[in-house]
């Protein structure tokens, strides 16, 4: 979907630079019924990396992609390849002891090396840059913090220092800075891993939708409507698992949505990825644009997946925040991006669950997917041969602390569920008649609640608005034109079609 500016008052391009700027891969559909060692769910950073590691390693292994590869959350990333994740580690070690939170710094930065090291090997052509990534404190109050961040991630042996030299023209009180990161041009880097991926009886296959996995005499079957696949072992790389009931993922994640705007500056960027430490999130980076010039991308704004508010708000917000930093000489791209925030912060990596130690799963990297999802591709390689992996307790899926912070996300979750399945924020409103061309609402149509979106051209599209999931009321998102559940993030075009799990059906559609 793609508006002009005076479409949505928005401005940019409604693309993704990295999607814009790469060939659209054209992978097979899945043929029909077939066997192979390990099935990889999901063609973005986790799943192609995992496959090309498994291939490495001798066995034979098919990805499958309900779309394009990397066209998903991977493709609307900012790409920073960096182990500063915010503010983390001072959090990392009161809540989980040194020796784990240093397990999580470590996989971060041997993430960075993994994609340095493959860059190098493959000689891939993605502008893959060392850079130092800071993390600024804003206000006076996040100095300290700030400070203590630096504190907590030297101690576990990182690269890490308090600054008050920070070269981003945002106001600032210091920062926490990690030399050596690095960012890239995610795509470019991609397509090429997964250039490597057919052959020797591997292969991707795209336009292919899992449905579901069925386990059984030490086998697992993923189901699509093109056929089976058979295997011994199964990544669920989808972001979120879509097959998440074993072990209950739906109720111990939130999505989570953020914006990006690609802009041109009248100065060069400042050597650095930069991001704030509290409040709204505010992110920096550069990267080449491929006509000599300079992209910089500011990111952030984000908000629950869903909330009943106005989306296009959050862009605009984002420009004027931009605008209060560098002036602009022009807004060429905006996109926005989807993620899963897991009860303590840390990604689930590793088997699905007890019982399920054949399925895999990687979700829920709190916007940092680069590093996260590289080093997820690491760990379930070493646990599909076998291998102890020395990152795999941190990251452990069925970790549980007693902390009062997961308390209360549980009692959270529990509440806002209990609000979005009963429709209490989506509530109908207003007639047919009052919806606008480029609108979309919930209302009541022949006595039943109706999604009704109408379109430019005054066609109205109209949807039953009970998510195909697990039953909540999904909400319009204006800036993307989509229905977007608020519960566990799953998200249709206008007319109801899936373009992100965990729904795997398309809402229904109402008589409009
Ligand atoms: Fe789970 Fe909608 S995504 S109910």
């Amino acid at each position: 979907m793609e508006h002009g500016p005076g479409e949505h008052n928005l401005p940019g391009r409604h693309e993704s630079f990295w999607i814009e700027t790469t060939p659209e891969t054209s992978y097979p559909s899945l043929p029909g019924n077939l066997e192979t060692d390990v099935t990889v769910v999901g063609g973005g950073i986790t799943g192609i990396t995992t496959a090309v590691l498994l291939k490495r390693a001798g066995y034979a292994v098919t990805v499958i992609e309900a779309g394009r590869v990397c066209h998903g959350v991977t493709g609307h990333t900012t790409a920073k390849v960096t182990s500063l994740h915010r503010l983390i580690y001072a959090e990392l070690i009161d809540r989980f002891g040194s020796r784990q939170a240093q397990q999580y710094a470590e996989a971060n930065q041997a993430a960075i090396e993994t994609i340095a090291s493959n860059v190098r090997e493959y000689d891939i052509p993605c502008s893959f840059e060392r850079k130092p990534a800071y993390t600024y404190a804003e206000t006076e109050g996040s100095r300290d913090p700030v400070a203590a961040e630096a504190d907590a991630a030297r101690s576990l042996g990182l690269p890490a220092a308090f600054t008050e030299d920070v070269p981003l023209s945002a106001r600032n009180y210091g920062a926490v800075v990690l030399e050596n990161q690095a960012q890239f041009h995610p795509l470019k880097y991609l397509l090429y891993l997964a250039s490597l991926i057919p052959g020797d009886a591997s292969q991707i296959y795209e336009k292919t939708r899992a449905l579901e996995v069925q386990e059984g005499g030490g086998r697992c079957t993923v189901r699509t409507a093109l056929g089976t696949v058979t295997s011994r072992a199964v990544v669920l790389a989808t972001h979120y698992p879509f097959y998440d009931s074993p072990g209950f993922y739906f109720a111990r994640m939130e999505p989570s949505r953020s914006y990006a705007l690609g802009v041109r500056l009248d100065e060069p960027f400042p050597n650095g990825m930069f991001i704030n430490a509290d409040g709204p999130a505010h992110s920096w980076r550069s990267q080449p644009a491929g006509d000599g010039g300079e992209l910089v991308i500011v990111s952030g704004m984000e908000h629950r997946t869903g909330e009943d508010v106005d989306t296009r708000e959050h862009y605009r917000s984002l420009e004027a925040y931009a605008r209060s930093v560098y002036p602009l000489r022009s807004i060429d791209y905006r996109w926005s991006a989807q993620d899963y925030i897991t009860i303590d912060g840390v990604p689930y990596i590793g088997p699905l669950a007890s019982g399920h130690e054949n399925i895999y799963i990687a979700t829920g990297f709190r916007k940092w997917g680069m590093t996260n999802g590289t080093a997820a591709a690491t760990i379930i390689t070493d646990m599909v041969r076998g291998r102890a992996s020395p990152w795999a307790e941190v990251y452990a899926p069925d970790r549980f602390k007693p902390a009062a912070a997961v308390r209360r996300f549980l009692v959270h979750n529990i509440d806002v569920a209990e609000k979005y399945i009963g429709g209490a924020i989506s509530r109908p409103a207003g007639d047919l008649a009052d919806v606008r061309p480029g609108e979309g609402r919930i209302l009541m149509l022949e006595g039943k609640k109706a999604g009704v979106f109408r379109d430019r051209e005054g066609r109205v599209h109209a949807v039953n608005p009970t998510c195909a999931h697990l039953g909540c009321v999904v909400a319009w998102n204006s800036a993307e034109e989509t229905w977007d559940c608020p519960c566990h993030g799953s998200r249709y075009d206008a007319d109801g079609k899936v373009i992100h799990g965990p729904a795997v059906k398309d809402l229904k559609p109402r008589g409009g």
